[in-house]
């Protein structure tokens, strides 16, 4: 193993300015973390404390043992959507411990629009329930929700990945083992009232809890009865008449009490230790920030992030010397074995070789995979395409893409084109996928689009014999220019789920000790190359 060790000085004076430029950029995570922790603000919380219910973050607080961390996806989903009407997308996921068991834990946020599914609340939720089914954790859904936001239903209701496949996921888990189970602690309605009903277990709270098909309103207008939502599909209904839900709760606490007891029963087994001894790095991760330099132009040293990022900031390396833009080995974080791919310049047919063949050797051996991205892309230019540099990049994809064993990638800078994919970008199913507050990612940056559509719309008006005059290019790239600046942030990313958490350098080693730590107790797949373009 080589020991990688830092040449920085903490007091250099760019060290000093990069640190003090990240501050900038936390302030700004932090404020939209802020908001996102509001929910639906003081007044519909009020409304909602008034009616003996816990907040969603207590309830979640009350389910999951003492003391034990929270892994939440999707935190900031909806920032800036929405005319600001969805603060994390009135839904609440991430993975808990709850007697003693990891868990995957839904909650909706009932002071958000009543807890109603915008677009992005059933992506959140499919998403949530996708790495539930990779890592097999049990689903518990804290039911709160007036189900479709009525007026987007065209962007919810029909499609594939819609409303209808959170209830198939409900089943097809259900079918394979992984326990499914909810607490109707609020509205429950029309489709909405299958996810209680298609769990494995439901637990429903007297006098809020409710579970109908169609609400009073609806029942009135459709037959001309006259019934309270209690009398329709109360918790006295539900467990006593219809069998919808099988324990009834007299509040809130209660409820989650019974979930608690639900998944304390015998079953599959708990997280695994690490099997190696954790050990810190030798150097501090809280330095990371101040070797990320602020002008993103420059490069990012990928040893010196690797000094604080792997245990004993230790890694073996694979083919150090060959395919050099892109250094991998293998090391641990946290006492979990892991192979590290990260980019120390743009991907050439070499290195992209080394990658799949560096991704054969771990999957061969059962080790998870970690990208860090920091990738303008794949070399472009004449003698690279005639040396096949398609065919090798297609390589690194398709061993990407196949490798069974957990991936996980971190984006630590930039992360564009082709780069992005070969990196196990979204697409390519990371178990889990973050970016640092600074990092980036679009097709391209936004210098080469303004430049690649100018250059196009020079070549339209040149074909209509006008000009293209300087200035004229210039005010034509600008926008283009703010437009990729605006939509590649990290920020930007994070409120669309296009990537599950903006998480700090400094607690990346604890948030990726937990995904492997998933990762280890989960079941293993065999992995089945394809056809390698030689
Ligand atoms: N679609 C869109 N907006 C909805 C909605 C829905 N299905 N259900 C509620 N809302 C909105 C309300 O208009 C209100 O918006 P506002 O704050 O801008 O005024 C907000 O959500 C809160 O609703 P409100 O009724 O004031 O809150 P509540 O806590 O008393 O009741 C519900 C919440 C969900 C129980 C109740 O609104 C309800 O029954 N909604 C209809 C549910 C339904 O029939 N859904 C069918 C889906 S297929």
């Amino acid at each position: 193993m080589a020991i990688l060790r830092s040449s920085v000085r903490t007091t250099d004076g760019d060290f000093v300015a990069n640190a003090a430029a990240y501050a900038t950029l936390r302030a700004q995570v932090a404020a939209v973390r802020h908001a996102a922790l509001a929910g639906g603000g003081p007044k519909p919380s009020a409304a909602h404390l008034a009616r003996n219910k816990l907040l969603p973050r207590h309830r979640i607080n009350a389910l999951l043992d003492p003391d034990t961390p929270f892994l939440e996806l999707g935190q900031l989903a909806g920032d800036g959507l929405y005319d600001g009407a969805a603060p994390s997308a009135g839904l609440i996921t991430g993975i808990g411990i709850v007697a003693g068991r990891p868990c995957m834990v839904m909650a909706n946020d009932a002071t958000v629009k009543g807890g109603t599914y915008y677009p992005l609340t059933i992506k959140k939720q499919v998403r949530a329930q996708a790495v539930a089914r990779e890592n097999a954790l049990p689903c518990i859904y804290l039911v709160d929700s007036g189900g479709a936001f009525l007026p987007l239903q065209e962007d919810i209701f029909p499609d594939e990945q819609h409303f209808g496949r959170i209830f198939r996921n409900i089943a097809e888990m259900s079918s394979l083992g992984i326990k499914q189970i909810a607490a109707v602690m609020g509205a429950c309605t029309a489709g909405g009232a299958y996810i209680p009903a298609m769990c494995d277990e439901t637990v429903i709270v007297q006098g809020n809890g409710t579970i109908y098909l169609g609400g009073p309103q609806l029942v009135q207008a459709a037959t001309g009865e006259v019934v309270d939502a209690q009398t329709l599909g109360g918790a006295d209904v539900h467990t006593r008449l219809s069998g919808v839900a099988d324990h009834y709760a007299h509040d809130d606490l209660h409820a989650l009490t019974l979930v608690r007891d639900i998944v304390a029963r015998p079953g599959p087994v708990a997280m695994t230790a690490p099997p190696l001894a954790a050990v810190p790095p030798l150097h501090d991760p809280a330095e990371l920030p101040g070797l990320i330099p602020a002008n993103p132009k420059q490069p990012i040293a990928a040893r010196e992030i690797l000094a604080r990022l792997m245990d004993g900031s230790e890694l073996q390396m694979y083919r150090e010397r060959y395919g050099t833009s892109l250094i991998c080995g293998t090391g641990a974080i946290g006492g979990y074995p892991v192979g590290v791919l990260i980019n120390d310049g743009v991907l050439f047919s070499e290195s992209a070789q080394k990658a799949a063949n560096f991704i054969e050797l771990c999957s061969q051996s059962d080790i998870p995979l970690l990208f860090l991205h920091n990738i303008s892309g794949f070399m472009v230019g004449v003698s690279y395409e005639h040396g096949g540099i398609a065919k090798d990049g297609a390589k690194m994809v398709n061993a990407v893409s196949t490798a069974r064993v957990p991936k996980f990638s971190m984006v630590i800078g930039g992360s564009y084109g082709a780069g992005a994919y070969a990196m196990c970008g979204r697409a390519f199913g990371p178990r889990l996928m973050a970016m640092w507050p600074n990092a980036r990612t679009s097709v391209m940056g936004g210098e080469q689009a303004a430049t690649v559509l100018a250059l196009v719309r020079r070549e339209q008006l040149a074909r209509a014999g006008q000009d293209f005059t300087p200035e004229q290019m210039e005010t034509f790239k600008q926008p283009i220019r703010d437009h990729y600046l605006a939509s590649s942030s990290a920020l930007h990313a994070a409120s669309r789920l296009w990537v599950d958490a903006v998480v700090d350098p400094a607690d990346t080693r604890a948030w990726l000790t937990l995904g492997l730590a998933l990762a280890a107790a989960s079941p293993k797949e065999d992995t089945r190359f394809g056809v390698f373009r030689m």
